[in-house]
């Protein structure tokens, strides 16, 4: 069946395109100025000291890790309902995932879960911002500041969500971004790194470039531009010119994205509230960017939706299989029962900038039919 209405799309268009076409016409396609001017741009938007761009939100999550520098059996509190990439930046970084439940409300992690997974070895909490919605920062900080334990933001869902001083990223020592193609702003892949610790910055930006201790660009400004020394163990992170220049263009239409979005949750809000069988993940919108729309599909029947749904063309996905239950995780796995029964119930439904009114209609029209169904709760039965 034609997938007409997918879960996610970006949001491109002819602006997009030329900014790629000048670029392309410019020959200077990898590193270069409009990497730097989208990292100036970020820090700026985010308030943050120092911001390095990269070429996946993966990228960033693992130069964070690997800027702590664990000692092997070093752990790292998460939680087991985000996407892989969280876990496997931990085990790159030399790390022990530790998994950890999510309150049912928010998807997000709480302070006390949190807590409840520290030990001595604990050198770090992951924290995911799911959906766009912001963690309780201050109480997570607060519980990393008691253990003298850092910090870090897996901001991938959440760019854009919090006040100008307070945005998702920079409320703990370090904030992770993912630009891929679905997020709230795309460069077609990329991330950033955002920190104002300047010794952490100057260590993720040796390492996001191989190590080198100076960037191409200032290299072909010297005296001696064929001259590099490396001074860090180092990876080929860095974000392109090409994928810098879509991300600026992105950036300026941002508002426009985040209030079409915000008019599509709004809609399913009041469109689902009262749907016997369902449960809305409520987003704050004063304070968030939202990223995906869950509901949760109680009584068994998630997936009996889900095929209802892809049978009249319209996309939904799981966010996420949790890790703790993925095979190469299982050294790590220990029951989460919380995590387990969302598991069952989660369905991400359509939510994108270029969804029409007639589109979001369907949605609620066929999610609203199937669950009203008695087929359906036979199905269930
Ligand atoms: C929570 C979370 N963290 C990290 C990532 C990784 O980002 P990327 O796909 O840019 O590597 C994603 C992206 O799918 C994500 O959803």
């Amino acid at each position: 069946m034609h997938i007409r209405i997918p879960s996610h799309r970006p949001c491109l268009g002819p602006a997009e395109l030329e900014a790629v076409r000048q670029v392309l016409e410019s020959r200077w396609l990898g590193r270069g100025r409009l990497t730097k001017e989208f990292e100036d741009r970020l820090a700026a938007y985010l308030g943050a000291d120092h911001v390095i761009a990269v070429n996946s939100g993966t990228a960033a999550l693992h130069l964070a890790l690997d800027a702590l520098e664990l000692e092997p059996n070093d752990e790292v509190v998460v939680p087991s309902l985000t996407f892989v990439s969280s876990v496997q930046a931990i085990l790159a970084a030399g790390g022990r995932p530790v998994f950890c439940e999510v309150n049912p409300a928010t998807l997000n992690l709480e302070p006390a879960d949190a807590a409840a997974c520290l030990s001595e070895r604990t050198r770090a909490i992951l924290t995911v911002h799911y959906g766009g919605r912001i963690c309780d920062m201050e109480g997570l900080r607060r519980l990393a500041a008691v253990r003298e334990i850092h910090l870090v933001e897996d901001a991938a869902h959440a760019f854009g969500s919090g006040p100008p001083g307070a945005r998702a990223g920079t409320l703990g020592d370090i904030g992770c971004f993912s630009f891929d193609p679905i997020k709230n702003i795309t460069c077609g892949g990329g991330g950033a790194v955002a920190t104002n610790d300047a010794a952490l910055a100057e260590r993720i930006r040796a390492r996001h470039n191989v190590g080198l201790e100076t960037d191409s660009w200032s290299r072909l400004t010297g005296e001696r531009p064929w001259f590099y020394r490396v001074i860090e163990p180092g990876y080929r992170y860095y974000m392109s010119n090409l994928n810098a220049a879509i991300g600026l263009v992105q950036l300026e239409r941002m508002e426009e994205f985040r209030a079409r979005k915000r008019a599509i949750v709004r809609r399913y809000d009041e469109a689902f509230s009262a749907v016997d069988g369902l449960a809305v993940i409520r987003h704050d919108l004063e304070d968030v960017f939202p990223f995906n729309y869950v509901v949760r599909v109680l009584d068994g029947r998630r997936d009996a939706l889900m095929q209802h749904l892809k049978e009249r063309g319209i996309g939904t996905t799981i966010q996420f299989i949790p890790n703790h239950l993925q095979p190469v995780f299982a050294p790590f796995s220990r029951p989460l029962p919380v995590t387990e029964q969302l598991y069952e119930e989660i369905l991400t439904l359509p939510l994108y900038v270029e969804m029409t009114d007639a589109d979001v209609e369907e949605v609620i029209g066929e999610v609203k039919a199937f669950l009203a169904s008695p087929v359906a709760a036979s199905r269930a039965s």
